[in-house]
């Protein structure tokens, strides 16, 4: 589309805009299972505000907006608190994407420094690692090494630690995955990780924000960040659990020494030094200002009523599948994302029809199931979902007939 010669009044593109909406996933009324984090339209306002009046700061300039640089050591000292590491230093990044590059470009960097000459660096990971490992380590030229996940759908670090070899520079685990919302044994492989001389990174861009309130509230929630000796970096999202504006996530290390392997820094140009720990250049100083402005808004007390909103809401969802014929619930989650499957129906057929209802359902492949995110706003339409998901199984059931043979998943 060429741009317009003239240009158009805001509310003629505010009203066209919003037309283009009709379309889009309607989470509002929570038909998400994942992409959107959303808590109250109080918080929502709040975010605007603060977006609005950094936006058009850059966090690359920090030195020149000591706003900017206060309220990202304000986050960064807050979210080390939160991880148990109160102290740690971090970097504000764009997402768990960055947060998770950074940390293997700092593993990477470290290995580089105390084990030169290293022919083919590689990171062991349970198999339900987020693929933003494999996208770093595309970039960074690392081997990642999966290794399947015990029966509890946890990694297993008997078989990571057989998988360690002489090139290995780092493991790998979530607090928690993504697909089956499982919370990795840290303290083990923390333990492997000191034990073999290894970095350790801790994916808890879901849960890092969020779990240590779950916790907080009684719910049986490992350690699993910066209180467990051999962990050496965390990355925490303040778009996901933070609920704070994307795009913002945090990376911590367990020391000032690890966090400067993150660092690039450059001279060979007509600009002098250039020296920055992020991966980006320019970074928005409105998500900066949104995250600062969510934890002063909201405070340990909001955060903790909103875990105990998601932990309603995945309890109501839980409960109500549970009563549908032949569903179980895979392994037993922590904190608030699970995936469910209904016995003797094609997943995907499900997934189809939710769909078909307007609901985001996303599919897991091992086991096949359907993953479910619960936020607080999914308290709401908890018995609007497992109704849908009852009608899903039923058609699914129906379609396939009675003959079909149990999925490998139950064997
Ligand atoms: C466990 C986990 N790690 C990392 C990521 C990547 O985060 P982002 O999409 O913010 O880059 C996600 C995204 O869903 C995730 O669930």
């Amino acid at each position: 589309m060429p741009m317009p010669e003239r240009g158009r009044p805001w509310p003629e593109l505010a009203a066209e805009m919003e037309a283009m909406r009709a379309g889009d996933l309607d989470w509002r009324r929570g038909r998400h299972g994942a992409y959107v984090w959303y808590a109250s339209d109080d918080l929502e306002h709040v975010l605007r505000e603060a977006f609005g009046m950094f936006l058009v700061e850059n966090g690359l300039g920090i030195r020149v907006f000591p706003s900017l640089a206060r309220m990202e050591s304000e986050v960064l000292e807050t979210v080390a608190d939160l991880l148990g590491g109160p102290g740690a230093p971090g970097i504000f990044t764009s997402g768990g994407t960055e947060s998770i590059f950074l940390a293997v470009a700092a593993m990477r960097e470290w290995a580089r420094a105390t084990r030169p000459g290293l022919q083919r660096p590689g990171v062991v990971a349970p198999h339900s690692a987020h693929p933003a490992l494999d996208k770093a380590a595309h970039y960074l030229g690392l081997e990642v090494r999966r290794v399947p996940v015990g029966p509890d759908f946890r990694a297993d670090p008997a078989a990571m630690a057989t998988a360690i070899d002489g090139q290995t520079i780092g493991l790998y685990a979530s607090a928690p995955s993504y697909a089956l919302g499982m919370v990795d044994p840290i303290a083990e492989l923390g333990q492997l990780a000191a034990a073999r001389g290894l970095w350790l990174h801790v994916d808890a861009c879901v849960g890092g924000i969020l779990g240590p309130f779950v916790r907080e509230l009684g719910y049986p929630v490992p350690p699993f960040a910066f209180e467990v000796e051999g962990v050496t970096s965390v990355s925490a999202d303040l778009h996901k659990s933070g609920f704070a504006a994307k795009p913002a996530s945090t990376v911590l290390f367990r020391t000032e020494a690890h966090r400067e392997f993150a660092r690039f820094t450059f001279s060979d140009w007509p600009g002098g030094t250039y020296s920055s720990l992020t991966f980006t250049g320019t970074r928005p100083g409105g998500a900066i200002a949104a995250a600062w402005a969510a934890f002063q808004f909201l405070g340990r007390e909001g955060y903790r009523e909103l875990a105990g909103a998601s932990m309603r809401a995945r309890a109501a969802i839980e409960s109500g599948l549970r009563a549908i014929d032949g569903v179980r619930i895979h392994g037993e989650p922590q904190l608030f994302a699970f995936a469910w499957a209904a016995e003797g129906v094609s997943m995907g057929r499900v997934a189809a029809a939710l769909a078909r209802e307007g609901w985001v359902a996303a599919r897991t492949t091992s086991p096949d199931g359907i993953h479910v995110m619960a936020t607080p706003i999914h308290e709401r339409y908890a018995d609007e979902y497992v109704a849908a998901a009852a009608r899903a199984v039923a058609a699914a059931r129906a379609a396939a007939g009675p003959a079909l043979e149990r999925p490998a998943a139950y064997n």
